[in-house]
Protein backbone atom coordinates (compact mmCIF):
# COMPACT_ATOMS: atom_id res chain seq x y z
CA UNK A 1 0.00 0.00 0.00
CA UNK A 2 1.25 4.05 -0.99
CA UNK A 3 2.32 6.28 1.78
CA UNK A 4 3.06 9.51 1.95
CA UNK A 5 6.54 11.02 3.02
CA UNK A 6 6.80 14.60 4.29
CA UNK A 7 9.15 16.29 5.32
CA UNK A 8 7.87 19.53 7.36
CA UNK A 9 8.83 23.54 8.03
CA UNK A 10 8.11 24.32 4.48
CA UNK A 11 6.36 27.64 4.22
CA UNK A 12 3.82 26.96 1.18
CA UNK A 13 3.16 29.65 -1.17
CA UNK A 14 1.30 30.27 -4.64
CA UNK A 15 -1.41 28.86 -6.52
CA UNK A 16 -3.86 25.86 -5.87
CA UNK A 17 -6.52 24.96 -8.38
CA UNK A 18 -9.34 23.38 -6.56
CA UNK A 19 -10.86 20.64 -8.03
CA UNK A 20 -14.78 19.94 -8.87
CA UNK A 21 -16.48 18.59 -5.37
CA UNK A 22 -16.38 14.71 -4.66
CA UNK A 23 -19.76 15.21 -3.11
CA UNK A 24 -21.26 16.85 -5.37
CA UNK A 25 -20.08 14.43 -8.08
CA UNK A 26 -21.72 11.86 -6.46
CA UNK A 27 -25.02 11.86 -6.76
CA UNK A 28 -24.82 13.67 -10.17
CA UNK A 29 -23.18 10.69 -11.13
CA UNK A 30 -26.17 8.67 -9.73
CA UNK A 31 -28.89 11.28 -11.63
CA UNK A 32 -28.00 10.06 -14.66
CA UNK A 33 -29.60 7.37 -14.05
CA UNK A 34 -33.28 9.16 -14.18
CA UNK A 35 -33.01 9.87 -17.92
CA UNK A 36 -32.41 7.24 -21.27
CA UNK A 37 -30.74 10.52 -22.44
CA UNK A 38 -27.22 11.62 -22.39
CA UNK A 39 -25.95 13.56 -19.21
CA UNK A 40 -22.65 15.48 -20.03
CA UNK A 41 -20.89 16.44 -16.19
CA UNK A 42 -17.84 18.28 -16.55
CA UNK A 43 -15.61 19.00 -14.03
CA UNK A 44 -15.49 15.88 -12.54
CA UNK A 45 -12.74 15.09 -10.11
CA UNK A 46 -10.01 12.35 -10.66
CA UNK A 47 -10.64 10.70 -7.45
CA UNK A 48 -10.75 6.90 -6.55
CA UNK A 49 -14.80 7.56 -5.36
CA UNK A 50 -15.92 8.30 -8.71
CA UNK A 51 -14.00 5.46 -10.60
CA UNK A 52 -15.34 3.36 -8.29
CA UNK A 53 -19.11 4.60 -8.51
CA UNK A 54 -18.59 4.75 -12.39
CA UNK A 55 -17.41 0.66 -11.87
CA UNK A 56 -20.79 0.28 -10.20
CA UNK A 57 -23.36 1.74 -12.64
CA UNK A 58 -21.30 0.25 -15.83
CA UNK A 59 -22.19 -3.30 -13.94
CA UNK A 60 -25.21 -2.13 -14.17
CA UNK A 61 -25.54 -0.99 -17.74
CA UNK A 62 -24.88 2.69 -17.77
CA UNK A 63 -23.20 3.53 -20.96
CA UNK A 64 -19.78 5.74 -19.77
CA UNK A 65 -17.22 7.61 -21.55
CA UNK A 66 -14.92 10.52 -20.85
CA UNK A 67 -12.50 12.88 -22.41
CA UNK A 68 -10.53 15.61 -21.26
CA UNK A 69 -11.14 19.36 -21.30
CA UNK A 70 -10.71 22.86 -19.49
CA UNK A 71 -12.63 23.68 -17.36
CA UNK A 72 -12.15 27.61 -15.53
CA UNK A 73 -8.49 27.46 -16.63
CA UNK A 74 -7.61 24.04 -15.72
CA UNK A 75 -7.47 20.40 -17.00
CA UNK A 76 -10.37 18.30 -15.91
CA UNK A 77 -12.83 15.65 -16.79
CA UNK A 78 -15.79 15.30 -18.49
CA UNK A 79 -18.05 12.60 -18.44
CA UNK A 80 -20.93 11.52 -20.48
CA UNK A 81 -23.68 9.41 -19.17
CA UNK A 82 -26.09 7.48 -20.67
CA UNK A 83 -28.87 5.25 -19.15
CA UNK A 84 -30.53 3.95 -22.15
CA UNK A 85 -30.22 0.14 -21.10
CA UNK A 86 -30.07 -0.59 -17.57
CA UNK A 87 -30.10 -4.54 -17.28
CA UNK A 88 -29.15 -4.58 -13.61
CA UNK A 89 -31.01 -3.20 -10.49
CA UNK A 90 -29.14 -4.74 -8.21
CA UNK A 91 -26.06 -2.89 -5.80
CA UNK A 92 -23.42 -5.75 -5.02
CA UNK A 93 -22.32 -5.93 -1.35
CA UNK A 94 -18.89 -5.96 -2.89
CA UNK A 95 -19.05 -2.40 -4.35
CA UNK A 96 -21.49 -0.91 -1.59
CA UNK A 97 -19.41 -2.16 1.11
CA UNK A 98 -16.43 -0.07 -0.70
CA UNK A 99 -18.39 3.43 -1.00
CA UNK A 100 -21.08 4.03 1.22
CA UNK A 101 -22.33 6.52 -1.43
CA UNK A 102 -23.11 3.81 -4.19
CA UNK A 103 -26.63 4.60 -2.01
CA UNK A 104 -27.45 7.14 -4.56
CA UNK A 105 -28.58 4.97 -6.68
CA UNK A 106 -31.48 3.66 -4.95
CA UNK A 107 -33.87 7.16 -5.44
CA UNK A 108 -33.10 7.05 -9.22
CA UNK A 109 -33.63 3.52 -9.96
CA UNK A 110 -36.85 3.00 -8.06
CA UNK A 111 -38.30 5.97 -9.34
CA UNK A 112 -37.63 5.21 -13.13
CA UNK A 113 -37.51 1.36 -13.02
CA UNK A 114 -39.69 0.67 -9.74
CA UNK A 115 -37.37 -1.38 -8.21
CA UNK A 116 -33.56 -1.65 -6.82
CA UNK A 117 -31.98 -4.39 -4.57
CA UNK A 118 -29.36 -2.41 -2.00
CA UNK A 119 -26.63 -4.19 -0.49
CA UNK A 120 -26.87 -2.07 3.35
CA UNK A 121 -23.82 -0.62 3.86
CA UNK A 122 -23.01 -1.36 7.02
CA UNK A 123 -21.03 1.46 9.64
CA UNK A 124 -17.96 3.03 9.18
CA UNK A 125 -14.93 4.73 10.67
CA UNK A 126 -16.75 7.61 11.67
CA UNK A 127 -20.06 6.70 12.76
CA UNK A 128 -23.09 3.71 12.25
CA UNK A 129 -24.24 5.93 9.43
CA UNK A 130 -27.75 4.50 9.37
CA UNK A 131 -30.23 4.87 6.05
CA UNK A 132 -33.53 4.89 8.08
CA UNK A 133 -34.57 8.37 6.79
CA UNK A 134 -33.83 7.33 3.14
CA UNK A 135 -35.84 3.90 3.41
CA UNK A 136 -38.69 5.70 5.52
CA UNK A 137 -39.41 8.55 3.38
CA UNK A 138 -39.66 6.03 0.37
CA UNK A 139 -42.07 4.07 2.20
CA UNK A 140 -43.63 7.19 2.53
CA UNK A 141 -43.81 7.61 -1.05
CA UNK A 142 -45.64 3.92 -1.92
CA UNK A 143 -42.39 1.84 -1.98
CA UNK A 144 -42.79 -1.75 -0.55
CA UNK A 145 -39.28 -1.91 1.54
CA UNK A 146 -37.62 -5.14 2.63
CA UNK A 147 -34.26 -6.20 4.12
CA UNK A 148 -33.29 -10.15 3.46
CA UNK A 149 -30.01 -11.29 3.89
CA UNK A 150 -28.16 -8.07 4.15
CA UNK A 151 -29.89 -6.65 1.10
CA UNK A 152 -32.71 -3.65 0.96
CA UNK A 153 -35.26 -4.69 -1.80
CA UNK A 154 -37.45 -2.47 -2.44
CA UNK A 155 -39.96 -2.01 -4.88
CA UNK A 156 -42.85 0.66 -6.40
CA UNK A 157 -44.96 -1.05 -9.18
CA UNK A 158 -47.29 1.30 -9.94
CA UNK A 159 -43.61 3.94 -9.39
CA UNK A 160 -43.68 6.28 -6.41
CA UNK A 161 -46.41 8.63 -5.31
CA UNK A 162 -45.47 12.37 -4.05
CA UNK A 163 -45.67 12.41 -0.11
CA UNK A 164 -45.02 15.35 2.57
CA UNK A 165 -41.77 14.15 4.23
CA UNK A 166 -40.44 15.14 7.03
CA UNK A 167 -37.38 14.42 8.24
CA UNK A 168 -35.70 14.04 11.60
CA UNK A 169 -32.27 15.01 10.94
CA UNK A 170 -31.40 17.34 7.93
CA UNK A 171 -29.39 13.82 5.95
CA UNK A 172 -27.27 15.39 3.08
CA UNK A 173 -27.59 11.68 1.42
CA UNK A 174 -31.26 10.92 2.73
CA UNK A 175 -32.24 15.01 0.72
CA UNK A 176 -30.48 13.73 -2.48
CA UNK A 177 -31.79 10.20 -2.43
CA UNK A 178 -35.50 11.73 -2.00
CA UNK A 179 -35.31 14.95 -4.38
CA UNK A 180 -34.12 12.06 -7.26
CA UNK A 181 -36.67 9.72 -6.18
CA UNK A 182 -39.55 12.32 -6.26
CA UNK A 183 -38.80 14.33 -10.09
CA UNK A 184 -40.51 11.24 -11.53
CA UNK A 185 -42.85 10.53 -8.81
CA UNK A 186 -46.56 11.24 -9.27
CA UNK A 187 -47.84 14.21 -7.82
CA UNK A 188 -46.14 16.80 -5.42
CA UNK A 189 -43.51 15.91 -2.74
CA UNK A 190 -42.66 18.33 0.09
CA UNK A 191 -39.60 17.63 2.21
CA UNK A 192 -39.23 19.40 5.30
CA UNK A 193 -36.27 19.94 7.22
CA UNK A 194 -34.18 19.29 4.15
CA UNK A 195 -30.09 19.17 4.00
CA UNK A 196 -29.33 23.21 2.25
CA UNK A 197 -25.62 22.29 1.58
CA UNK A 198 -24.07 23.49 -1.53
CA UNK A 199 -24.04 20.10 -3.27
CA UNK A 200 -27.75 19.69 -3.05
CA UNK A 201 -27.96 23.09 -5.00
CA UNK A 202 -25.72 22.01 -7.60
CA UNK A 203 -28.20 18.71 -7.66
CA UNK A 204 -30.98 20.78 -7.93
CA UNK A 205 -29.70 22.76 -11.26
CA UNK A 206 -28.77 19.67 -13.04
CA UNK A 207 -32.07 17.97 -12.20
CA UNK A 208 -34.11 21.03 -13.04
CA UNK A 209 -31.94 21.45 -16.33
CA UNK A 210 -33.00 17.56 -17.39
CA UNK A 211 -36.91 18.74 -16.74
CA UNK A 212 -37.38 18.50 -13.03
CA UNK A 213 -40.00 20.96 -11.34
CA UNK A 214 -38.22 21.88 -7.86
CA UNK A 215 -38.65 24.77 -5.74
CA UNK A 216 -37.14 25.85 -2.74
CA UNK A 217 -33.35 25.62 -3.85
CA UNK A 218 -31.06 26.55 -0.30
CA UNK A 219 -33.77 26.08 1.96
CA UNK A 220 -34.87 23.30 4.19
CA UNK A 221 -38.40 23.23 2.64
CA UNK A 222 -38.46 21.52 -0.92
CA UNK A 223 -41.11 21.29 -3.00
CA UNK A 224 -41.04 18.89 -6.10
CA UNK A 225 -43.66 18.48 -9.17
CA UNK A 226 -43.18 14.72 -10.71
CA UNK A 227 -42.93 14.93 -14.29
CA UNK A 228 -43.45 11.77 -16.62
CA UNK A 229 -39.63 11.79 -17.82
CA UNK A 230 -36.62 13.73 -17.97
CA UNK A 231 -34.11 14.74 -20.79
CA UNK A 232 -30.07 14.99 -21.29
CA UNK A 233 -28.66 17.97 -20.28
CA UNK A 234 -25.37 19.58 -19.31
CA UNK A 235 -23.89 20.68 -16.39
CA UNK A 236 -20.64 21.35 -13.98
CA UNK A 237 -19.60 20.36 -10.62
CA UNK A 238 -19.02 22.94 -7.94
CA UNK A 239 -15.59 23.23 -6.91
CA UNK A 240 -14.92 21.10 -3.43
CA UNK A 241 -15.62 23.62 -0.89
CA UNK A 242 -14.01 20.66 1.21
CA UNK A 243 -10.54 20.43 -0.55
CA UNK A 244 -10.42 24.51 -0.37
CA UNK A 245 -10.81 24.32 3.22
CA UNK A 246 -7.97 21.87 3.64
CA UNK A 247 -5.67 23.77 1.25
CA UNK A 248 -6.46 27.16 3.54
CA UNK A 249 -4.96 25.27 6.96
CA UNK A 250 -1.79 23.89 4.74
CA UNK A 251 -1.07 27.74 4.29
CA UNK A 252 -2.12 28.80 7.97
CA UNK A 253 -0.29 25.91 9.48
CA UNK A 254 2.86 26.47 7.67
CA UNK A 255 2.31 30.25 8.17
CA UNK A 256 2.83 31.04 4.46
CA UNK A 257 0.70 32.33 1.19
CA UNK A 258 -2.01 30.46 -0.78
CA UNK A 259 -4.25 31.56 -3.29
CA UNK A 260 -7.40 29.16 -3.67
CA UNK A 261 -8.57 29.48 -7.27
CA UNK A 262 -11.56 28.07 -8.57
CA UNK A 263 -13.50 29.01 -5.07
CA UNK A 264 -16.83 29.72 -4.25
CA UNK A 265 -16.30 31.74 -1.10
CA UNK A 266 -19.55 32.02 -0.33
CA UNK A 267 -19.76 28.21 0.33
CA UNK A 268 -17.04 28.55 3.24
CA UNK A 269 -17.88 31.26 4.88
CA UNK A 270 -17.81 29.53 8.57
CA UNK A 271 -14.30 27.94 8.22
CA UNK A 272 -12.90 31.25 6.78
CA UNK A 273 -14.43 33.70 9.57
CA UNK A 274 -12.74 30.94 12.04
CA UNK A 275 -9.15 31.31 10.12
CA UNK A 276 -9.51 34.89 10.33
CA UNK A 277 -10.52 34.90 14.34
CA UNK A 278 -7.33 32.80 14.36
CA UNK A 279 -5.21 35.12 12.86
CA UNK A 280 -5.12 34.65 8.97
CA UNK A 281 -5.69 37.11 6.48
CA UNK A 282 -8.74 36.11 4.69
CA UNK A 283 -9.24 38.06 1.18
CA UNK A 284 -12.04 37.33 -1.07
CA UNK A 285 -11.80 37.80 -4.60
CA UNK A 286 -14.28 37.05 -7.70
CA UNK A 287 -12.84 33.33 -8.31
CA UNK A 288 -10.84 32.96 -5.52
CA UNK A 289 -9.75 33.23 -1.74
CA UNK A 290 -6.25 34.11 -0.62
CA UNK A 291 -5.02 32.56 2.67
CA UNK A 292 -2.53 34.77 4.18
CA UNK A 293 -0.77 33.48 7.61
CA UNK A 294 2.94 35.20 6.57
CA UNK A 295 4.51 36.42 10.26
CA UNK A 296 1.02 35.60 11.87
CA UNK A 297 0.34 34.52 15.16
CA UNK A 298 -2.26 31.67 15.33
CA UNK A 299 -4.89 32.14 18.45
CA UNK A 300 -6.74 29.38 19.77
CA UNK A 301 -10.52 29.39 19.12
CA UNK A 302 -13.52 26.84 19.41
CA UNK A 303 -15.58 25.15 16.88
CA UNK A 304 -19.13 23.52 16.48
CA UNK A 305 -19.57 21.01 13.54
CA UNK A 306 -23.27 21.46 12.31
CA UNK A 307 -25.48 21.41 9.57
CA UNK A 308 -24.68 23.53 6.61
CA UNK A 309 -24.83 26.63 6.83
CA UNK A 310 -22.87 26.03 10.00
CA UNK A 311 -18.96 24.83 10.30
CA UNK A 312 -18.62 21.50 8.60
CA UNK A 313 -17.77 18.51 10.34
CA UNK A 314 -15.23 17.72 6.97
CA UNK A 315 -13.25 20.30 8.16
CA UNK A 316 -13.03 19.53 12.07
CA UNK A 317 -10.21 17.06 11.50
CA UNK A 318 -7.99 19.64 9.93
CA UNK A 319 -8.63 22.55 11.89
CA UNK A 320 -7.32 20.93 14.65
CA UNK A 321 -4.41 19.90 13.20
CA UNK A 322 -3.92 23.76 12.91
CA UNK A 323 -5.61 24.66 16.55
CA UNK A 324 -2.50 21.91 17.86
CA UNK A 325 0.16 24.86 17.19
CA UNK A 326 -2.01 27.61 17.94
CA UNK A 327 -1.29 29.97 21.15
CA UNK A 328 -3.99 29.02 24.08
CA UNK A 329 -6.57 26.46 23.76
CA UNK A 330 -9.59 25.63 21.26
CA UNK A 331 -13.02 23.34 22.00
CA UNK A 332 -14.00 21.29 19.35
CA UNK A 333 -17.74 20.12 19.47
CA UNK A 334 -18.52 17.32 16.92
CA UNK A 335 -22.56 17.54 16.83
CA UNK A 336 -22.62 15.23 13.38
CA UNK A 337 -20.90 11.98 13.71
CA UNK A 338 -20.54 10.39 16.88
CA UNK A 339 -17.04 8.65 16.24
CA UNK A 340 -15.05 11.59 14.89
CA UNK A 341 -11.77 11.91 16.53
CA UNK A 342 -10.09 9.02 15.32
CA UNK A 343 -7.10 11.35 14.58
CA UNK A 344 -6.97 12.81 18.19
CA UNK A 345 -4.57 9.82 19.06
CA UNK A 346 -2.33 10.42 15.83
CA UNK A 347 -2.08 14.00 16.18
CA UNK A 348 -0.81 13.21 19.94
CA UNK A 349 1.57 11.22 18.83
CA UNK A 350 3.60 13.82 16.81
CA UNK A 351 3.33 16.06 20.12
CA UNK A 352 -0.16 17.68 19.94
CA UNK A 353 -1.84 17.95 23.38
CA UNK A 354 -5.62 17.03 23.05
CA UNK A 355 -8.01 15.50 25.22
CA UNK A 356 -11.52 14.05 24.29
CA UNK A 357 -13.96 14.50 26.91
CA UNK A 358 -17.47 12.52 26.17
CA UNK A 359 -17.68 11.64 22.56
CA UNK A 360 -18.67 15.08 21.20
CA UNK A 361 -15.99 17.55 22.33
CA UNK A 362 -12.05 17.63 22.51
CA UNK A 363 -10.16 20.24 23.93
CA UNK A 364 -6.70 21.36 22.13
CA UNK A 365 -4.06 22.83 24.19
CA UNK A 366 -1.33 24.73 21.37
CA UNK A 367 2.00 23.26 21.45
CA UNK A 368 5.36 25.28 20.63
CA UNK A 369 6.06 22.93 18.07
CA UNK A 370 4.61 18.78 16.32
CA UNK A 371 7.26 16.49 16.00
CA UNK A 372 7.35 14.08 12.39
CA UNK A 373 6.20 10.56 12.46
CA UNK A 374 4.83 7.71 11.36
CA UNK A 375 1.16 8.00 11.57
CA UNK A 376 -2.29 6.61 9.99
CA UNK A 377 -5.70 7.59 9.86
CA UNK A 378 -9.04 5.38 9.40
CA UNK A 379 -11.09 8.29 6.79
CA UNK A 380 -10.65 11.00 4.51
CA UNK A 381 -11.20 13.95 6.74
CA UNK A 382 -8.66 13.04 9.12
CA UNK A 383 -5.87 11.14 6.67
CA UNK A 384 -5.56 15.09 5.37
CA UNK A 385 -5.27 16.68 9.17
CA UNK A 386 -2.19 13.80 9.63
CA UNK A 387 -0.76 15.58 5.95
CA UNK A 388 -1.10 19.06 7.76
CA UNK A 389 0.60 18.18 10.62
CA UNK A 390 3.62 16.32 8.66
CA UNK A 391 3.43 20.01 6.68
CA UNK A 392 4.34 21.51 10.31
CA UNK A 393 6.01 19.05 11.88
CA UNK A 394 9.63 18.85 12.43
CA UNK A 395 11.30 16.01 10.81
CA UNK A 396 9.90 13.38 8.74
CA UNK A 397 6.24 12.22 8.85
CA UNK A 398 5.11 9.30 7.09
CA UNK A 399 1.31 9.20 6.26
CA UNK A 400 -0.20 5.17 5.94
CA UNK A 401 -3.21 4.48 4.22
CA UNK A 402 -3.37 6.55 1.77
CA UNK A 403 -6.00 5.44 -0.56
CA UNK A 404 -8.59 7.09 2.21
CA UNK A 405 -6.38 10.47 0.37
CA UNK A 406 -7.32 8.97 -2.95
CA UNK A 407 -10.80 8.77 -2.18
CA UNK A 408 -10.96 12.63 -2.21
CA UNK A 409 -8.12 14.71 -2.83
CA UNK A 410 -7.25 15.21 -6.59
CA UNK A 411 -3.75 15.29 -7.58
CA UNK A 412 -2.53 15.98 -3.69
CA UNK A 413 0.93 15.80 -3.72
CA UNK A 414 1.39 17.74 -7.16
CA UNK A 415 -0.60 20.19 -5.31
CA UNK A 416 1.48 20.85 -2.56
CA UNK A 417 4.73 19.97 -4.21
CA UNK A 418 3.54 23.37 -6.37
CA UNK A 419 3.31 25.53 -3.90
CA UNK A 420 6.74 24.25 -2.40
CA UNK A 421 5.98 21.41 0.35
CA UNK A 422 8.60 18.75 0.60
CA UNK A 423 6.25 15.56 -0.07
CA UNK A 424 6.40 12.48 -1.93
CA UNK A 425 4.56 8.86 -2.30
CA UNK A 426 6.22 5.93 -1.73
CA UNK A 427 4.98 3.04 -3.75
CA UNK A 428 4.43 -0.30 -2.15
CA UNK A 429 3.27 -3.19 -4.08
CA UNK A 430 0.13 -4.21 -1.66
C1 LIG B 1 -22.51 13.48 3.73
C2 LIG B 1 -21.08 13.58 3.25
C3 LIG B 1 -20.13 13.47 4.42
C4 LIG B 1 -20.48 14.50 5.50
C5 LIG B 1 -21.95 14.41 5.87
C6 LIG B 1 -22.38 15.53 6.82
C7 LIG B 1 -21.23 12.59 1.04
C8 LIG B 1 -20.89 11.44 0.14
N1 LIG B 1 -20.83 12.49 2.30
O1 LIG B 1 -22.65 12.18 4.30
O2 LIG B 1 -18.80 13.69 3.94
O3 LIG B 1 -19.69 14.29 6.64
O4 LIG B 1 -22.77 14.50 4.69
O5 LIG B 1 -22.14 16.77 6.25
O6 LIG B 1 -21.80 13.59 0.61
N2 LIG B 1 -28.58 10.00 9.60
C9 LIG B 1 -29.56 9.20 10.15
N3 LIG B 1 -30.34 8.45 9.32
C10 LIG B 1 -30.21 8.48 7.96
C11 LIG B 1 -29.22 9.31 7.39
C12 LIG B 1 -28.42 10.05 8.24
O7 LIG B 1 -29.72 9.17 11.39
O8 LIG B 1 -30.98 7.79 7.26
C13 LIG B 1 -27.73 10.82 10.48
C14 LIG B 1 -26.25 10.41 10.41
O9 LIG B 1 -25.97 9.33 11.28
C15 LIG B 1 -25.58 11.71 10.83
C16 LIG B 1 -26.50 12.80 10.28
O10 LIG B 1 -27.75 12.17 10.02
O11 LIG B 1 -25.56 11.82 12.23
C17 LIG B 1 -26.02 13.44 8.99
O12 LIG B 1 -25.75 12.43 8.03
P1 LIG B 1 -25.89 12.68 6.47
O13 LIG B 1 -26.07 14.14 6.23
O14 LIG B 1 -26.87 11.73 5.91
O15 LIG B 1 -24.44 12.24 5.95
P2 LIG B 1 -24.10 11.57 4.56
O16 LIG B 1 -25.02 12.04 3.50
O17 LIG B 1 -23.90 10.10 4.75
Amino acid sequence: MDKIKIVGGNILNGKIYISGAKNAALPLVCASLLSPNQIVLKNVPQLSDITFLNSLLAYMGLKISEKDEMFDGHLSKTYTYQADDIKELIAPYDFVRKMRASYYVLGPLLARFHHVEFSLPGGCAIGARPMDIHLSSLEQMGAQVEIKNGYVIADAPNGLKGAHIIFSKASVGATCNILMAATLADGITRIENAAKEPEIGNLIDLLTAMGAKIFGRDTSILTIEGVKELHGATHAVIADRIEAGSYAIAAAITKGRIELVNVEAEHLQQPLRTLEKMGVLVEEKENSVVIDARDKTIIGEDIYTDYYPGFPTDLQAQFMALMTIAEGASLVTESIWENRFMHVPELCRMGANINIHGHASAIVRGVKKLSGAPVMATDLRASFALILAGLAAEGETIVNRVYHLDRGYEKLEEKLKAVGANIERIKEAD
